[in-house]
């Protein structure tokens, strides 16, 4: 349904009175990731590696410098006008922040059909009765929608969020961080309640969180990413019990889970800006505990090794694999 093909979002650094561009920040750099319908891709990386970047440059929120996306075939760039606002409306995102993504003047009634007023889609039915039904579904009681976002709780507050996303019915929702900012208790109920809007309407997520234990719990695929690149993709199982690339490896390493043995690897060194991305060569090679020479000259392309690709010079594929 969603084809992300090679897209690069390059953030210029400007300097001086003349406002040269003095280099530039690859926050995306040359990511590919396809989505079918009904599935969900969960997207982890820590901190400043560009997941938002490319969760907006997918809805079109972001300028991509190169490569394309494609939603039901159609290339989200070629269209204008008329065209791309009915395609926009499958396209919705639900923001990190449930405290600062509502605007606080507005009532809950008005934010929930905010969309569907914009879009002329008010027709038999009134801004109350389409409130009333959008928060039924979410979990929330009518009764609040005159009241202001204030007035909510954070995990309330996300569930306005989501039904502002709902209320235009799309095909295909990105999910940057929903439940980042909530209590561990309040995350599991915003989780459960996006699994069953998933099945009830056959939704597609692209979920993003630095946490892999939130992940799990919705992502049947999961990307990792690292400054701008994916360096593993595969199942939810793949990842999760047999990780292959050495950062997959750390991050794993560095979150508990009932009935895993914690592996031994040692916890990363440094932060994204203790190592800055080098221009050729693998990105991680710096914190990499196996690194080797050809890591500093040559970018590790994606390979299929054990099933599910990974950017990594370390890793040998199995001959099987080689063949293919
Ligand atoms: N509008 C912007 N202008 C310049 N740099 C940006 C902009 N937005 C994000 N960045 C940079 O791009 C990188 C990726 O940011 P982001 O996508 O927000 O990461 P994440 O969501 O994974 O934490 C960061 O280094 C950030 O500073
Ligand atoms: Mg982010």
């Amino acid at each position: 349904m969603l084809d992300v093909e090679a897209i690069k979002v390059w953030f210029p650094i400007r300097r001086g009175i003349f406002n040269t561009v003095a280099g530039y920040v690859r926050a995306v750099d040359g990511v590919s990731l396809s989505i079918k319908e009904g599935e969900t891709v969960g997207l982890v990386g820590e901190s400043g590696c560009g997941k938002t970047t490319l969760g907006r440059a997918i809805l079109g929120l972001e300028k991509i410098s190169s490569g394309t996306v494609r939603f039901q075939n159609q290339d989200l760039r070629a269209l204008r006008g008329k065209q791309l606002r009915t395609l926009r409306r499958n396209l919705q995102m639900i923001f990190q922040d449930p405290f600062a993504s509502l605007n606080p003047r507005l009532t809950v009634m008005d934010l929930i059909t905010e969309g569907l007023a914009e879009h002329g889609l008010l027709g038999q039915e009134s801004r109350k009765e389409a409130a009333a039904r959008l928060m039924l579904e979410v979990g929330l009681e009518p009764e609040g929608m005159c009241r202001f976002p204030h007035e909510f709780s954070g995990g309330q507050r996300q569930r306005i969020s989501i039904a502002r996303a709902l209320s235009l019915q799309p095909k295909f929702i990105v999910c940057d961080e929903p439940v980042s900012a909530l209590d561990v208790s309040v995350q599991a109920q915003v989780i459960n309640l996006l699994l069953d809007l998933r099945s009830r309407h056959n939704l597609s997520y692209l979920f993003i969180s630095h946490d892999l234990s939130v992940v799990r719990l919705i992502a049947q695929r999961i990307a990792v990413m690292y400054l701008g690149k994916l360096v593993e993709c595969g199942s939810c199982e793949q990842i999760m019990t047999d990780p292959q690339h050495p950062y997959t490896r750390t991050l794993l390493s560095a979150i508990l889970l009932p009935g895993v043995k914690r592996s031994r690897t040692q916890p990363l060194q440094g932060d994204l800006t203790a190592a800055p991305a080098p221009e050729t060569g693998c990105a991680f090679r710096n914190r990499c505990p196996l690194a080797l020479p050809v890591c500093a000259k040559v970018t590790p392309p994606l390979r299929t090794i054990q099933g599910r690709t990974v950017a990594c010079h370390a890793l040998a594929p199995s001959n099987q694999e080689v063949a293919e």
